[in-house]
């Protein structure tokens, strides 16, 4: 088959904060740089992040990155490793100050400068007061932020290829990795884009579950191209709740409405964070946070008909606060429950909504695998960033306000990294006469008709299923049931068709594909959760309640090859300052 070739010194997969801020340090570098994007790039998932970007601006309160790198440490449940911390928060301010000038429409203080607010998890002097640390253009700063970053890279001439979807990485026999190959979605085309150097910015997979703040678009397309690459991927287990989801629907109320006074209340009308956490309440991090309300539902203190549910209460702030610094969350809460928060306290619940673990990568965004002898190596050229990489700097719990600031560091730094590394590297290494082979052969097998089952029909109880043995409680016998079950249905996608394939636009073919990736990274998660024996950040094991740093105080990698876990240690060591020890860790 003849396929369309191009060539690129970088291919960045994925047109988010994290694509989109390295393409354009690039762009701006002179590079010649290609964004493939399954969706037109102001449509990524970046767009719909709401409450803010952390950083120690000290604009509202005496703060310094010192309190910001402790918080997001002791918030990973001691799993982050502390280089990378130390290097994302001491970056923070001069990124925000970047973004500033690119355009982002941030909210303002009276006296002009960046309003920051209050989110989970932030302290000022190491525990103490609580800090106002999170950046925001009111609740849509994803929204500015995608959209200034996509103008400033179309000025600086990056090439976008919207609407393209990848298929898989090409590989050479040293195991280069020399590109992809991409699927035009709406010709059905193929196409080979070849590059010096190829970034995976990709986004998470919140798709996993049923009930999730995602688009639709989030299905772990780049970690699941890493693993048939042969990469493992690093703390699958780890998957965030958010606590405060549409109960029931799972569209995102921002916790910069806990950061704007809100608070929770369950059926009695008791403010029941006081009990979970009586110092930081409602603004502690978010697994406890999402812990709480689950007990309360499980314990029969939920709210509604069903008791399922707990209250979120905005209707004391405001209407003033509500609709300068909340209005999107005000019209989304109108849109979907045909309530007005200023008025009625709104029903929420825990909701899936950021992967923590992905490709293990450093904080150059270079993609790292562990050699033979314990070592680590990085692939040439081969780069990873943002919420599909596990750099890591979340550990085993995120804070809110680090993913915008992880993507827009991270993002960065890949592009500074890159820009060097393409220095170096003059020519683009010789494509094997069988490069596409792979993913040609994928997209041929949905080129079918049958009977077979519904790819739509099997995605839901993907979901289902790791809703129900994969969610914020877990335990071995659930989790085994789980590990079963979403091996029977990888099994059954082998037989599943797309009906009528002559009268399907390609999307039917590109959910096939989205389905596979979301497969094979629901296994990774559900095998890693099975196999780690205590309770940390995210991961809540009923049967081991207790955090075991002799045991577990290390980082898992899932290879996809015989479904093996190998473990890593965490990197404790800081950059330039003292390393945070593990502690018991209260809010
Ligand atoms: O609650 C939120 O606005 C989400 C922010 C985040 O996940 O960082």
């Amino acid at each position: 088959m003849s396929l369309t070739r191009r060539k690129f010194d970088t291919l960045i997969i994925g047109a988010g904060g994290a694509g989109l801020r390295a393409a354009l340090q690039l762009a701006r570098a002179e590079a010649s740089v290609a964004v493939v994007s399954k969706v037109f790039p102001t449509r990524s998932h970046t767009v719909a992040a709401q409450g803010g970007v952390n950083a120690a601006l000290a604009n509202v309160v005496a703060d310094n990155w010192h309190f910001h790198m402790f918080d997001t440490v002791k918030g990973s449940d001691y799993l982050g490793d502390q280089d990378a911390v130390e290097y994302m928060c001491r970056a923070a301010p001069r990124v925000v100050y970047e973004l500033e000038h690119l355009g982002v429409p941030f909210s303002r203080l009276d006296d002009g400068r960046i309003y920051q607010r209050p989110f989970g998890g932030q302290s000022l002097d190491y525990g103490g007061d609580q800090a106002a640390r999170t950046c925001a253009a009111a609740d849509r700063t994803g929204h500015a932020i995608l959209h200034s970053l996509y103008q400033q890279n179309i000025a600086a001439r990056t090439h976008f290829f919207d609407e393209f979807f990848a298929v898989d990485l090409i590989l050479d026999a040293e195991g280069y990795v020399l590109g992809a190959v991409a699927l035009e979605i709406e010709t059905g085309e193929a196409v080979v884009i070849e590059a010096k150097a190829t970034l995976l910015a990709t986004g998470g997979a919140g798709q996993l579950f049923r009930t999730s703040t995602n688009a639709l678009i989030n299905t772990g397309d780049g970690m699941a191209m890493a693993l048939r690459a042969g990469i493992p991927l690093q703390d699958p287990e780890f998957f965030q709740f958010h606590p405060t989801g549409i109960a029931g629907k799972g569209m995102l109320i921002t916790e910069g409405a806990r950061g704007e006074g809100g608070y929770l209340v369950n059926a009695d009308g008791e403010r029941f964070m006081e009990r979970y956490a009586p110092h930081a309440k409602d603004l502690a991090s978010r697994d406890v946070v999402s812990r709480a309300i689950a007990t309360e539902v499980r314990e029969g203190r939920g709210c509604g008909p069903d008791r399922d549910h707990v209250l979120l209460r905005l209707d004391h702030l405001g209407a003033e606060v509500i609709m300068k610094r909340l209005p999107g969350i005000r019209e989304t809460i109108r849109t979907f429950l045909g309530i007005d928060p200023i008025a009625t306290p709104v029903p929420v619940y825990p909701t899936a909504h950021y992967t923590m673990g992905g490709i293990p990568s450093n904080r150059y965004g270079q993609v790292v695998v562990p050699e033979r002898e314990g070592a680590e190596e990085p692939i040439p050229g081969f780069y990873a960033a943002g919420e599909c990489a596990c750099v890591s700097v979340h550990g085993a719990n995120r804070l809110g306000g680090n993913s915008l600031l992880d993507i827009l560091v991270f993002g960065r730094a890949a592009g500074n990294h890159i820009t060097a590394y393409l220095k170096e590297t003059r020519y683009h290494r010789p494509l094997p006469q069988d490069a596409a082979d792979a993913a040609l052969a994928r997209l041929a097998r949905w080129e079918r008709d049958g009977d077979g089952e519904s790819v739509d029909g099997l995605r839901g109880e993907l979901q289902r299923v790791m809703e129900e043995h994969c969610g914020v409680f877990r335990n071995e016998e659930v989790l085994a049931d789980g590990v079963r079950k979403v091996a029977e249905i990888e099994r059954r996608l082998q037989d599943a068709r797309l009906r009528d394939h002559s009268r399907v636009f390609n999307t039917a073919r590109i959910e096939a594909l989205e389905l596979e990736n979301l497969v094979e990274v629901a296994l990774a998660t559900v095998t890693a959760a099975l196999a780690r024996r205590e309770s940390r950040g995210a991961h809540s094991r009923i049967d081991y309640p207790e955090r075991d740093d002799v045991h577990w105080l290390r980082h898992s990698l899932y290879y996809r090859e015989g479904r093996r876990l190998d473990y890593k240690p965490v990197r404790m060591k800081p950059i330039t300052v003292e390393a945070f020890p593990p502690k018991e860790r209260v809010y």
